[in-house]
């Protein structure tokens, strides 16, 4: 049986190490003892889970205790909403657009309060960085998506303004060295690069805390969740648990360090296969090109789904484009192997030779 390789933008691949613990944790034993997900979110049990997501969290991002790692629900489309209403109402939130999701964010906020977008490359259909434009001078900060899951465009580093960072996370986090202590907030879902659905990873900087408005509902008020250790209601325990197993097996193999470079090993090679030929392509500038998301088409779009249908009977599933863009995309979160990237050439070549 060959092993099965999944390109799934999200939920997404786990590492196989969590897979064998998560077995393991699940395992049926005469005693019926119970798993980490039907114990006390309140125990010591959970406790030892919630402290080691909490301190590995930190200890990858590199922030020290001018921020503050919450444990959330709601994915990001709750961000989407949380941050204007408790940063921003007053003054105007600025957007760099670079895809799909900065749209998203963006037209949530202008429900909210004043929102503005400053940078866009919507007219470039996303295939490249936005250049920055003049910021509002009531900007209560400026929010962009670190890496663009369905355009395939990410930011290398941080943009350069003067006002507080916001950055959308969620199919980066954790996935590369990133100066996550020079951003004001950044949020994330686990479910692309730490884990499984049902937990989203706020990182938030305290002194932005008293911009607060003191009426909001409470459950909306990031204090809320720093006085509550993130625990104001049941917490999503076993996506915590998963997450901090992806944690132990990211620092067992070397850190972020080690990672970043892997991450980037596996994009650079699926990148010089689709520019090597004239029958694959991927329409991103190179310098905005992600190491995460790969979208690509085929000269024939009429091949893309017998593409997509013999990938996965070869063992690769997941490689269908967002229904946004069509075509092909490969997500090469944290948990796959080069030997991904390799099978997914290979497969590529030999299909180029049949229908090129
Ligand atoms: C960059 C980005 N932002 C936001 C979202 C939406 O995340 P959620 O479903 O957790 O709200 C996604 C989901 O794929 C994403 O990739």
């Amino acid at each position: 049986m060959n092993t099965i390789h999944n390109f799934s933008a999200g939920p997404a691949a786990l590492p196989w190490p969590v897979r064998e613990r998560l077995a393991d944790e699940f395992s049926l034993d005469e005693a019926h003892t119970p798993s980490i997900a039907e114990v006390s979110h309140r125990g010591p049990r959970f406790a030892e889970v919630a402290e080691r997501l909490r301190a590995g969290i930190r200890k990858l991002a590199g922030i020290g205790d001018e921020h503050e790692v919450l444990l959330l629900q709601g994915g990001a489309h709750l961000q989407f909403a949380m941050l204007p209403t408790n940063f921003a109402r007053g003054r105007t939130a600025a957007f760099m657009l670079s895809g799909h999701w900065g749209e998203k964010a963006f037209a949530e906020s202008a429900r909210i309060t004043e929102s503005r977008v400053v940078a866009s490359s919507a007219d470039e259909g996303y295939q490249d960085l936005p250049e920055l434009g003049h910021l509002p001078a009531d900007a209560a900060y400026l929010h962009y998506t670190g890496n663009e899951t369905i355009h395939g465009v990410q930011f290398e580093q941080p943009p350069a303004a003067a006002v507080p960072l916001v950055a959308d996370m969620s199919s980066e986090f954790l996935s590369r060295p990133y100066p996550y202590a020079d951003l004001a907030l950044a949020y994330a879902g686990a479910q692309k690069n730490l884990g499984v659905a049902g937990l989203t990873v706020v990182l938030v900087r305290r002194d932005l805390l008293d911009r607060i408005p003191d009426d909001l509902p409470q459950y909306l008020d990031y204090r809320t969740w720093i006085e509550s250790g993130s625990m104001k209601n049941t917490p999503s325990t076993f996506a915590w648990f998963v997450a901090a197993e992806v944690i132990d097996w990211i620092e067992s193999g070397g850190g972020l360090e080690k990672l970043g470079a892997r991450n980037r090993a596996k994009a650079d090679k699926l990148y010089a296969a689709i520019d090597a030929s004239d029958f694959y392509s991927n329409p991103v500038a190179p310098e905005a090109r992600s190491m995460m998301n790969i979208p690509f088409v085929m000269a024939d779009d009429a091949l893309t789904k017998t593409f997509v249908e013999q990938a996965e009977a070869a063992g690769m599933p997941g490689l269908k484009g967002h229904r946004a863009v069509g075509g092909l995309r490969a997500s090469l979160y944290n948990a796959l192997g080069m030997d991904a990237v390799d099978a997914l050439v290979t497969f590529m070549h030999e299909f180029e030779r049949k229908h090129g």
